[in-house]
């Protein structure tokens, strides 16, 4: 499977990296970023590009891919509407429908987040256009179109969010992580249960085209071996 990722050094994109890394059945990886990370591993190639609203330049590498995972985004926080919009449902959609256009056999994958407003009517200006960006995503010529909606990530494995103060809030959660997975075992998924739950959709499909961080939960368990004969 070969699998195109966005926003490959934010918290939720390095957890996706390192789980398609460390799948077998993942032949390459190529990253889209604005800045070479430094990262290097045979399967991965960085495409380094400036303009993540046109991708003209770079279409010829955008070809022959099975999924999408597209694991860039920002905070709302003191965002105008305006801006949060451009930066969120118009940079997506210049992406997928450039994507969708030239690999009309893959899977997309999109994070959004819990409680987004499927509606685009709602009073929460962050889950209303989050909503406008995954009612469009649905409507694009993908073979699928999956939908995350993950709540609270427990980041693992040195993984760090580019945010500097959502960074600093995983931080001091850290210690707590442990109690919040027993007290709310449907509700808190590590970066590694994510990773694991796009390859799989991106393999074998789902039920829904909108998951849950339950859903995601078991979708993102570890695979079971099967008992020997
Ligand atoms: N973290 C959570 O707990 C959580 C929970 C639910 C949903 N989500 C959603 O998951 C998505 C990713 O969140 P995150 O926590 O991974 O964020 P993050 O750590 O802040 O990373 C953001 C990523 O997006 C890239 N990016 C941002 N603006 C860009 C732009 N204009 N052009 C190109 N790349 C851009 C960043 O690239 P650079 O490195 O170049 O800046 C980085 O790779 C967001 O949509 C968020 O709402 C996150």
């Amino acid at each position: 499977m070969k699998v195109l990722l966005f926003g490959a050094t934010g918290m939720v994109g390095q957890g996706v990296l390192r789980e398609c890394l460390r799948d077998p059945g993942v032949t390459q990886v190529m990253a889209l970023v604005r800045k070479p990370s430094g990262q290097t591993h045979a399967k991965l190639r960085e495409l380094v590009h400036g303009d993540f609203f046109d991708y003209r330049v770079v279409e010829p590498d955008l070809t022959g891919l099975d999924a999408c995972f597209f694991c860039l985004g920002v905070s709302a926080a003191g965002l105008g509407e305006a801006e949060y919009r451009r930066l969120t449902h118009d940079l997506t959609l210049a992406a997928a429908e450039t994507l969708a256009r030239l690999n009309p056999a893959m899977t997309f994958v999109y994070v959004s987040g819990a409680g987004t407003d499927s509606t685009e009517q709602g009073r929460t200006m962050w889950a209303r256009v989050k909503g406008r960006t995954e009612n469009a995503l649905r409507r694009l010529p993908f073979k699928a179109v999956y939908l995350f909606r993950p709540g609270l990530i427990q980041p693992l494995h040195g993984i760090r969010s580019r945010t500097g103060w959502y960074q600093a809030i995983y931080t001091l959660m850290r210690p707590a992580f442990p109690l919040l997975r027993r007290l709310f075992p449907k509700a808190i998924l590590t970066t590694e249960e994510l990773g694991r739950a796009m390859l799989r959709v991106a393999r074998e499909g789902a039920p829904t085209a909108i998951l849950e961080a339950a859903d995601l939960i078991v979708l993102g368990a570890p695979p079971t071996r099967s008992a020997a004969p």
